[in-house]
């Protein structure tokens, strides 16, 4: 026998019956932008490399030590994406969405690539869905992109999550903040790596995970005593309206985020049950993305959640999706010509929207039985001959053992199984 196959190490991977979780994870996020009138941008996996390294920062980890890079057969250095904020952004710039109605809203959902060590909840390829609003400076539209991640958390049922937010400041708190912390850093006694990495971005060592980092950073001077008078009142502003919305935040004055083009607005959302990959979703504003781009001097904000972590979060908050698929009716065959009137009439209510199949192959009633029973089969009909002859059928529920008799047509079979629903 040949070998066989595995699939790369670290991707997450769905297939029946967890994947019904997926679905109801991607749906139900996506449902409340699609109320709030954001629309798919459906965009290429891979991208120029260059993309990602000015987009995303050259401090970071997903760009130092994350990118799937290779040439191309034109000798072209092109990357898996590793998020989808910057394909977001040069799509923008590319079709000139920004000329429309601003802001431009999209959302998007579909895999993404780092090359980080495997590890529960943390993937090689993973599922982000995400939204981007883009083009208007508004606190009631950070407000907008944190409530539609929250309604499609709560939506699936989940509460055991905390939203973090912090300000990150606009371009003059930064400035002066930077001045300080650089002077900080300098007194400590860092590694050649960390030093380089502080030097291109030194908000980086609030992100470091060592022990030795943290406790060093633990007196470093903070972003949101820095923030100017504007900055502040926007930071109030987003506030005040998320507690009208009721929406419960924390505030978090040392999250940085992973990514460099954060600017004001910014926040997490953690699950408590998720050990050390807790960031089930993250986003915020990027003031000046879009010009360092080669697009206009406009500003936007958004979100990516994890839905292979929202997933797993679902599993242990126990509110995942059943195993069953939904199936109205299972049709049993006896015969070749009962098969093929049962093809027909299954034909008939599928286009009727009834979910519902038949024994393909040739088990016999006995495995035909246990399919349907597997399957989680509402209602099953058995025909033969017999019922071929006389057009009618039983039609049995299965939850209560309750038989009756159905003439053999699409819109007798339809009512019988979707009287009682
Ligand atoms: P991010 O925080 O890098 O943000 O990723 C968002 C979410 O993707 C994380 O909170 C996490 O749930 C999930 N995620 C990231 N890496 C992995 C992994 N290796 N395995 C499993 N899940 C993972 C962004 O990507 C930004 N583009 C979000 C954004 C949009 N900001 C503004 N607009």
């Amino acid at each position: 026998m040949a070998n066989s196959f595995q699939a790369p190490k670290g991707v997450s991977e769905y297939f029946p019956p967890r994947s019904a979780l997926f679905e109801r994870v991607r749906d139900s996020l996506l449902r409340p932008a699609r109320l709030a009138g954001y629309q798919l941008i459906e965009l290429p996996v891979f991208e120029d490399t260059e993309l990602f390294t000015r987009g995303v920062g050259d401090s970071t980890d997903v760009v130092t030590k994350e990118m799937y890079t290779f040439e191309d057969r034109g000798g072209r250095s092109i990357t898996l994406r590793p998020e989808g904020t910057a394909g977001a952004m040069r799509a923008v710039i590319e079709h000139g969405l920004d000329r429309g109605q601003l802001p431009v809203k999209v959302f998007y959902v579909g895999p993404f690539f780092r090359a980080e060590r495997p590890q529960a909840g943390r993937f090689r390829q993973f599922y982000q869905f995400g939204i981007e609003a883009i083009g208007v400076d508004d606190a009631a539209l950070d407000v907008e992109v944190i409530a539609i991640a929250d309604s499609g958390l709560k939506s699936l049922g989940l509460s055991d999550y905390t939203l973090k937010i912090t300000s990150l400041g606009d371009r003059d708190s930064r400035a002066k903040h930077r001045e300080d912390l650089v002077k900080f850093i300098a007194k400590l006694n860092l590694d050649e790596e960390t030093k380089v990495r502080a030097s291109k971005n030194p908000l980086r060592l609030f992100d470091d995970k060592r022990e030795s980092i943290s406790r060093a950073m633990s007196d470093a001077p903070l972003l949101l005593d820095y923030l100017t008078s504007e900055a502040q009142s926007n930071f109030e502003s987003v506030q005040e309206q998320l507690k009208t919305l009721r929406i419960k935040f924390v505030i978090e004055p040392r999250m940085v985020r992973g990514l460099d083009y954060y600017t004001r607005t910014t926040f997490e959302f953690e699950h408590h049950s998720l050990g050390a990959q807790s960031g089930i979703g993250g986003g915020g504003r990027y003031d000046g993305l879009m010009k360092e781009l080669g697009g206009a001097e406009l500003s936007g904000i958004g979100f990516a959640m994890g839905i292979d972590r929202i997933a797993l979060a679902c599993e242990a908050e126990s509110v995942a999706a059943s195993n069953q698929n939904g199936l109205d009716l299972y049709m049993i065959a006896l015969s070749p010509e009962s098969k093929s009137a049962v093809l027909a009439l299954v034909h008939g209510l599928r286009e009727a929207g009834v979910c519902s199949d038949i024994n393909f192959g040739d088990r016999g009633l006995k495995g035909a039985m246990k399919a349907a029973d597997r399957l989680g089969a509402k209602y099953v009909a058995v025909i033969g001959d017999d019922e071929l002859n006389a057009g009618v059928v039983k039609v049995k529920e299965m939850s209560t053992g309750d038989e009756s008799a159905v003439r053999l047509s699409h819109s007798d079979l339809l009512s019988a199984v979707t009287s009682r629903k």
